[in-house]
């Protein structure tokens, strides 16, 4: 999306739920009253004598800051799957991030239902959302409020220091989302229907930094499950993602715009992208993730509609990907700009996957693309120690680079790949692509072109830095 019509976007929707629920907060229970506990500076009046608080602190005399536990039952949540419990948890939330730092407490338990809502910050002090229990959305579009933004379901926006742990579990109710007829596949024959598309995103990250995602369970997204965008400093461990093979766009986590973000220790399996990694992107290190089925993890795709991409800086190893349409993936758009570097894929075991290693830089999605005459310039990858079977319909080893562009320092060590079943089919692909191989490889990849190509400098210019 154009980063305009982004900013747009998230200004209306910060303007919309912040009129949404100014009102209705007041009128539901006594249990609001929790907004006004004492303020740091002391600006508002202390609580009446009558509130019990749970575990809250006293206010506090003392110049070290106390975490507060804030249990959402506290502030009105009912948990029974039924109620609607977006404004108490927006309350909990409210009151930990004005007087933080604090740990806002989703019990075991409880099924909470939430609508599409926005989390905000800055906050004072360090936050800890901790799910015990239950969150779901309401159940598909037609349940979805009107109002309420289509695009995304769990928003945290400039939380800063925040960690979103615990051993429940993120139900995403996706399935009424992926029979939309605009979705792939929906249509008579397999063709797409036209149709209102739009369908959330599980959990948005937009504008924070310093987040950590420790231990979350999540399945059956609409949509992306997670997303990070504008983001510094993300560390992502031991979550599960799990979703169907077939659910449209149901990528496990994407990230955009965002720079030092580590994903560790993870199982995802989804219909689309276990990891995909959008423009901006920078210091991108993921290790020891088990993907599939999916489609892979992948950079990009980049350079759609004649835009600039750049993505630097990162590492995927000690990973196993199976049953996927693709390996690791590089994919642009041909008429795109920027550049791809500094990439290594490192230690990553292959079961039966379609397109083990692949670079395409004519992804296109209509297949009515033109050609064109720039790209998105791909360099500095390597890939060392692939090994692994793969689905013997598509060559394991594709490097589509753009005619415009070509790709160069492809460099290729300990690869093995054999076919899952069957016989060993075609070469690898090469097209316009320059490299080595460092080592013997199976399949032997003899298409790589040597040194540099003679446009060289031309390109380069075109690098981001
Ligand atoms: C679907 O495909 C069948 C066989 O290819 C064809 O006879 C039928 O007309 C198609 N239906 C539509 C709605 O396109
Ligand atoms: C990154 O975030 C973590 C919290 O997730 C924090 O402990 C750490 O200090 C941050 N690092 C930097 C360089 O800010
Ligand atoms: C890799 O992640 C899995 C969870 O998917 C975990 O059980 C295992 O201990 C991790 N391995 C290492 C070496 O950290
Ligand atoms: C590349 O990213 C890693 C984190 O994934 C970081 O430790 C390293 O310093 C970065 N390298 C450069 C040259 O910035
Ligand atoms: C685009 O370029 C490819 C390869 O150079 C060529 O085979 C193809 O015919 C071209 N397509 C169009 C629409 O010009
Ligand atoms: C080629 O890329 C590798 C990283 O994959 C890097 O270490 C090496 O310096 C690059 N070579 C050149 C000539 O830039």
């Amino acid at each position: 999306m154009p980063q305009m019509e982004l900013v747009k976007m998230v200004i209306l929707l910060v303007f919309i739920s912040s009129t949404f629920y100014s009102t209705p907060v007041h009128a539901r229970s006594h249990h609001h009253h929790h907004k006004k506990h004492p303020r740091r500076d002391g600006s508002e009046p202390p609580p009446s004598p009558s509130i019990s608080l749970p575990p809250a602190p006293a206010p506090a005399p003392s110049p070290e800051p106390t975490t507060a536990v804030l249990n959402v039952l506290s502030f009105g949540a009912v948990g029974d799957g039924v109620t609607d419990d977006t404004e108490a948890f927006k309350s909990a939330w409210d009151s930990a991030c004005e007087e933080g730092p604090g740990v806002v407490l989703v019990p075991q338990g409880y099924a909470f239902k939430i609508s599409s809502t926005i989390f905000a910050g800055p906050c004072h002090g360090e936050l800890t959302l901790q799910v015990d229990g239950t969150i779901m959305p309401p159940d598909g579009p037609d349940a979805w409020p009107q109002g309420t933004s289509r695009r995304q379901w769990l928003v945290f926006y400039r939380a800063n220091d925040l960690t979103l742990q615990g051993g429940g579990l993120f139900d995403g109710k996706g399935a009424k989302w992926w029979d939309l007829p605009c979705k792939p596949h929906k249509g008579r024959n397999h063709t797409t229907l036209t149709g209102p598309c739009d369908s959330p995103v599980a959990f948005r990250f937009f504008m924070s930094s310093n987040l950590a995602v420790h231990r979350i369970r999540i399945h059956n997204s609409p949509q992306f499950h997670f997303r990070f965008d504008n983001c510094r400093n993300v560390t992502v461990d031991a979550i599960s993602i799990n979703s169907p093979a077939l659910s449209p766009n149901t990528d496990g986590i994407h990230v955009e715009n965002s720079v030092d973000v580590g994903i560790y220790n993870s199982v995802i399996s989804s219909g689309d992208d276990c990891v995909s990694i959008g423009a901006g992107s920078t210091n991108i290190h993921i290790r020891n993730l088990t993907c599939g089925p999916s489609h892979g993890i992948s950079i990009g795709s980049l350079g759609k509609q004649n835009t600039r991409a750049c993505v630097t800086n990162v590492t995927v190893k000690d990973s196993v990907i199976k049953h996927s349409d693709n390996g690791v993936r590089i994919k642009t758009w041909q008429g795109g700009s920027g550049s791809v570097s500094w990439v290594s894929f490192e230690n990553i075991r292959m079961d039966t996957v379609r397109n083990p290693i692949i670079i395409n830089q004519y992804y296109c999605l209509t297949k009515v693309c033109k050609n064109q005459t720039s790209a998105v310039y791909v360099s500095d990858v390597s890939y060392a120690g692939i090994k692994g079977s793969y689905d013997t319909r598509s060559p394991p080893i594709h490097f589509g680079c753009s005619d415009a562009v070509p790709c160069t320092n492809i460099t290729l060590t300990d690869v093995e790949l054999l076919p899952a079943q069957g016989d060993a089919i075609a070469d690898p692909f090469c097209w316009n692509v320059y490299g080595e191989s460092q080592t013997l490889t199976i399949p032997p990849v003899s298409c790589l072109l040597q040194g540099l190509p003679r446009s060289i400098m031309d390109i380069d210019s075109d690098r981001c830095y």
